[in-house]
């Protein structure tokens, strides 16, 4: 049940109305204008603007306003100029201006297919050229993907390569509140809008980015959703798309991935669910390593190694790393090392985990300053820790060509603009 913006032709509302009315929507306002639509946006954010696919109306700025604010758009085009329009400016949820409420409803609900056309980032030729893609993933119960994500983008930018931190989370997103950012910017959503577009350009990442500054490091930061209610906006393949663009942006990419494996095959109780989990199960398809973490308790284990069968199906376990996160005797007692290395390897037959110790003071320190670890407790021990594991898991080796493959990558991409 949504707030709705209504920026159509008399006949069309007449239309519609009663179906509006009847699925439990509350149209806030009825509005002529994309200055009027950008106002209201100022007012009070309604959930959803239906809107004209008109060049009056349908304007990049409003869409622009619309992204930064978490507020959906669906366009309604008349002819087939109408639908191109929308497209070229990156919108995918256009239905026909006849359609009845029910489709409408429907692209609400569901979001809609795009289809896969990948901008010039992405089709960049050569696997030597692409950054390297590292999701964090770990089973319900906020093991600590988020806090490892952030702080393994945070050293590897340290070590000096360039990093693009993704908040793809269609659950509980929080990198931008972590680190003090707008979570209502542009962000990761948009650039999917992009993608789906086939106009995601290097421009337009750093324009959708926001930027994480530390002289010890400084990284990109494309900001997850700022309501969870827009997860439709990332689809498998514009997730997909996404990230083979943004690997070729950067060197490397660290996704904050959602917690949910369950897929489309299984039957699920809740209808809507497996398509939630696509930009989880495309950030990892997409990932060349995993980061797997759990909670380092009885109850953050016996999920791990639940959830540890499902993870095994979808990437081949030599790209895992294992993480046991927030390690601690008083919730394991003596040796809680060994404790928790011999459960593994039991239950799990996982044999190799690296173990994050507890760190509250630091953690917390570093959330209330909305900072890396690096920046607001650099002597910490967990910090220490996560920078042994990107050191000896992640960034192994001192790449000192990047530079080149860099410019070499965007030299090709301005030739082949200039010819096609
Ligand atoms: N090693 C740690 N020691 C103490 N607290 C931690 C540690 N790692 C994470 N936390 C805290 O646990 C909570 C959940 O972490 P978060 O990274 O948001 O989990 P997730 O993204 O998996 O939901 C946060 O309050 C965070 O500060
Ligand atoms: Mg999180």
């Amino acid at each position: 049940m949504a707030n709705l913006v209504l920026a159509l032709d008399r006949h069309t509302e007449d239309r519609l109305i009663g179906d509006i009315v009847e699925h439990g929507h509350t149209v806030v306002a009825r509005l002529a204008t994309a200055r009027e639509l950008i106002a209201s946006l100022e007012a009070g954010t309604p959930d959803v603007i239906v809107i004209g696919a008109t060049r009056a109306l349908l304007t990049s700025e409003l869409l622009a306003a619309c992204d930064a604010r978490g507020v959906r758009v669906v366009a309604l085009a008349e002819s087939e100029p109408d639908h191109r329009y929308a497209s070229s400016l990156g919108l995918h949820e256009v239905v026909d201006g006849q359609a009845p409420w029910s489709e409408i409803e429907r692209v609400l609900v569901n979001g809609v297919t795009v289809p896969l056309r990948v901008g010039d980032l992405a089709r960049q030729p050569s696997a030597l050229d692409a950054g390297r893609v590292i999701a964090v993933w770990g089973p319900a119960g906020s093991p600590g993907r988020t806090t490892l994500a952030i702080n393994i983008a945070a050293e590897i930018a340290a070590a000096g390569h360039t990093v693009a931190l993704c908040d793809v989370d269609t659950y509980s997103g929080s990198v931008a509140p972590s680190l003090g950012m707008l979570d209502e910017a542009p962000g990761f959503a948009a650039a999917c809008r992009l993608a789906g577009a086939d106009s995601l350009t290097q421009a337009e990442l750093e324009r959708v980015a926001q930027r994480y500054n530390s002289p010890h490091g400084a990284f990109w930061v494309l900001t997850g959703i700022g309501r969870p209610a827009r997860w439709p906006e990332l689809s498998a393949e514009r997730v997909g798309a996404t990230l083979r663009a943004v690997r070729h942006w950067v060197d490397y990419v660290v996704l904050d991935t959602g917690f949910s494996l369950e897929s489309d095959e299984e039957i699920s109780s809740d209808l809507f669910s497996p398509r939630r989990n696509a930009a989880t199960l495309a950030a990892l398809r997409e990932a060349d390593q995993v980061v797997a973490c759990g909670l380092a308790d009885p109850v953050g284990m016996s999920r791990f190694l639940r959830a540890w069968g499902d993870l095994a199906d979808l990437v081949t376990t030599e790209r895992v790393t294992v993480v046991m996160n927030r390690v601690r005797s008083t919730a394991i007692g003596m040796n809680p090392n060994g404790q928790v290395q011999s459960t593994l390897r039991r239950f799990g037959n996982i044999g190799s985990v690296v173990l994050v110790p507890h760190d509250q003071h630091a953690t917390d320190a570093a959330v209330l300053a909305g900072r890396t670890l690096r920046d607001a407790a650099p002597r910490s021990a967990v910090r220490a820790r996560i920078r042994q594991l990107v050191h000896a898991e992640l960034v192994p080796e001192p790449q000192p060509v990047r530079a080149a493959r860099r410019s070499r990558a965007v030299a090709g991409l301005h030739a082949r603009r200039a010819t096609g």
